[in-house]
């Protein structure tokens, strides 16, 4: 029913991920592989979107739209709102009013706009790195400082480090702390009693919880998520829980994705700041339908999708073991992310860029970029066709074996 090995030529579409690299040192413009998967040409697998169509009926009801032929000032009808808390009510019985959403272009938009709000200039907000770079430039953006309570890492899986959260916290320069459920890069699927532990720390310290929960519908068999804004009002009124489309049904260049504020005071300062901005405001006619079609119909392409990428995951592995044992994937709970562990070929930063970027022309998000914590670990978006997770397979264990 849907043909997902098929690759399908993204040239001249603009897409970020096919004519530009910005996920390591030898970053630039790129002239990928071609799409029948001839020549040489770097093999992209950094930025996070997929490349898969998006849902037939998003298509069609895109389709339909773009006929009408009017596309003036637009805002979003009580049909968009029901299909986007239809889809949390469905999947994860959250139910949540409409006046709790606020619409923004995109999740990281969100974030520097989360940071202007509720942080003043020399303010610290909390990460736990290694985690989605984006994070920093929001935080600096608004003039703060980064505080990270890193994640520990034993035995190829990630923790959170409660006593050293519960210390950072403490900090009255802490106004906000970024959560990242599930955790990009490191693929974690967090936990209630990660997520409550976490939360008491933040409430406790008064610190405001941004959880960017863009990768919640991305969960690998056996993984159930658990929304952040669920563990209780205490945790619903002290958040901003960032949801999106965008990554589940690869609508990211749509550019819009709703902000979920339970509590009426965050929800209004949040709100002041995007009338000041001039934020607020009309919505693209085109994302509006293209959203409500994806949560209203999308699921089955969606549970097919998930299925494919799990599949993608599992023959990676079985390369790995068979062909790389250096090389060590972590357990992908969630996301459509690998994060590979890469030091056991004891390779320095430059090194290592050199055999991927240059040398093996697979494109991977460099470990370092998420913070430190990530150096010697690649990230590799898995969300392609088949033909391209082998191809770059075949060409790091080409390359690997002359070392
Ligand atoms: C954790 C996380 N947040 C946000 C984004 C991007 O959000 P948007 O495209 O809505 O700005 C990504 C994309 O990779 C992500 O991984």
């Amino acid at each position: 029913m849907y043909n997902l090995d098929l690759v399908i030529d993204r040239d001249g579409t603009g897409s970020n991920k096919w004519r530009l690299y910005r996920g390591g040192s030898h970053a630039g413009p790129i002239t990928p592989v071609d799409p029948a998967l001839e020549g040489d040409g770097p093999i992209p697998m950094w930025v996070a979107d997929m490349d898969f169509a998006s849902p037939k009926p998003v298509l069609d009801a895109l389709s339909k739209r773009v006929q009408h032929g009017i596309f003036g000032y637009t805002g979003a009808s009580d049909g968009y709102f029901d299909a986007v808390t239809g889809w949390f009510e469905k999947r994860y019985g959250w139910v949540v009013p409409k006046d709790w959403i606020s619409t923004t272009p995109g999740v990281v938009p969100a974030l520097h706009f989360a940071v202007k709000t509720w942080c003043r200039p020399g303010d610290k907000v909390l990460v736990q790195r290694p985690v989605y770079y984006p994070f920093f430039r929001a935080i600096e953006n608004g003039g703060c400082e980064i505080l990270s309570s890193s994640l520990i890492e034993e035995d190829g899986c990630y923790r959170m480090d409660f006593a050293d959260l519960e210390k950072k916290a403490s900090d009255p320069k802490v106004k906000i702390s970024l959560l990242c459920n599930p955790h990009n890069p490191v693929g974690r699927v967090w936990t209630a009693d990660e997520l409550r532990q976490y939360g008491e720390i933040c409430n406790r310290h008064g610190v405001v919880v941004i959880a960017d929960e863009i990768h919640a519908d991305l969960m690998m068999p056996g993984f159930t998520f658990q929304p952040y804004a669920m563990l209780g009002d205490e945790f619903a009124l002290n958040t901003m829980v960032c949801t999106a489309p965008s990554k589940t049904f690869n609508l990211a260049g749509m550019h819009l994705s709703n902000m979920v504020i339970p509590n009426p005071d965050l929800k209004k300062a949040f709100d002041d700041y995007l009338h000041e901005t001039g934020v607020a405001g009309g919505l693209n006619p085109l994302a509006l339908v293209a959203i409500e079609a994806a949560y209203r119909e999308g699921e089955p392409w969606l549970a097919a999708v998930l299925d494919y990428i799990h599949g993608n995951f599992l023959m990676m592995k079985q390369v790995l073991a068979e062909n790389l044992p250096r090389l060590q994937p972590t357990e992908l709970q969630g996301t459509y992310l690998a994060w590979i562990d890469f030091r056991a070929l004891g390779l320095d930063q430059a090194a290592l860029e050199k055999l991927t970027q240059l040398d093996a022309k697979v494109l991977f998000d460099e470990g370092h970029i998420f913070g430190p914590e990530g150096s010697g670990f690649e990230r590799m978006n898995l969300a392609c066709p088949r033909p391209i997770v082998s191809l770059a397979l075949n060409r790091l264990t080409a390359e690997i074996g002359k070392l």
